[in-house]
């Protein structure tokens, strides 16, 4: 991650390092605040904000599930988006709107404490690694289940929710893995610690079904891009010994991108590289994103 000049905070540009916050602020303590990852991407003459809008969507959906009251309209946001990355002179980067409670009532009960707002954009590059992105990553069923959903809701991208995933993803790395794949609590497969998750078997698309996961942007792309490409895809729970046995497995995230996963539990998927299906979800969301397919497309908005 590449520091910025300006942070946008409760409506102002501040500077990088002047983005502070109260140490008594609940979101620090409770983990009660919401937050989005955004992706931008350029082609030789233009960039484009991927899904600004349908990331807003879900940025206020979250608040609706944590209750939290944003006081800022969905317009206000994507316009200071924009101009967040004019005003830094970003082209390739990583956005991340967060919304936390802020100071004042220090008890679990939240009262009226102000909600703050703070868009920050950095240049960061590929989640898993471009080498993880070109050849596959290396995985490892978590130990940790992936939280229930009537303990944490699954909608809702809630700050405190994400302990569950840093827990998981330590673990992995500590291991020697690249990302910790997790099952859900009745042990069917469910995702990774930021990412969907995806396998291929006899040429036909498995994923898990969006009940009891993240409503993954990408993950909506993957899916329209193999209907584009007459790829059946199958949304069903399975097993992790199905992911074993799968021909390619991938996965999906704003973040991540499409990252192939070569080994799981040390078992070698497929030949051990990146299959043919997931190099071609790979290109065209790769084309989607930079606007090399078409850049009038509704989801592109240009910088
Ligand atoms: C738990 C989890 N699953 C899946 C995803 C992928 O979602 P998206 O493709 O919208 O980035 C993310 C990232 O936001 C995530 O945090």
């Amino acid at each position: 991650m590449q520091k910025s000049k300006y942070i946008w905070f409760n409506g102002k540009f501040v500077p990088w390092n002047s983005a502070k916050t109260h140490v008594l602020s609940h979101g620090l303590h409770y983990g009660s605040g919401i937050f989005e990852g955004i992706r931008a991407y350029s082609n030789k003459t233009n960039t484009f904000i991927f899904r600004l809008e349908d990331h807003y969507k879900r940025f206020y959906n979250s608040a609706k599930v944590a209750m939290i009251k944003i006081p800022y309209s969905k317009k206000v946001l994507e316009d200071a988006t924009i101009k967040l990355l004019k005003k830094n002179n970003l082209k390739d980067c990583y956005i991340r709107p967060l919304a936390f409670i802020g100071d004042g009532a220090i008890g679990i009960n939240p009262a009226n404490n102000k909600i703050n707002v703070i868009i920050a954009a950095f240049k960061w590059g590929t989640y898993l690694g471009d080498e993880g992105v070109k050849k596959g990553i290396r995985t490892k069923i978590s130990s940790f289940a992936r939280m229930g959903v009537n303990s944490f809701m699954t909608k809702s991208k809630i700050s405190g929710n994400y302990i569950n995933s840093v827990f998981a993803k330590r673990e992995a790395l500590n291991a020697g893995y690249d990302e910790a794949l997790m099952l859900d609590t009745d042990g069917f497969v469910s995702e990774g610690t930021g990412e969907n998750i995806f396998i291929v078997r006899d040429h036909k698309i498995k994923t898990v079904p969006i009940t009891t996961v993240l409503e993954g942007l990408t993950r909506d792309c993957v899916l329209n891009i193999a209907k584009e490409e007459n790829i059946d895809v199958i949304e069903q729970r399975f097993t992790r010994d199905e992911l074993y046995i799968a021909d390619e497995v991938f996965l999906s995230g704003t973040a991540a991108e499409i990252t192939p996963v070569r080994e799981i539990d040390d078992r070698k998927i497929g030949n051990g590289k990146p299959g043919r299906i997931t190099k071609l979800i790979q290109e065209r969301y790769k084309n989607l994103v930079k606007g090399i397919t078409n850049s009038k497309h509704r989801y592109l908005t240009k910088i």
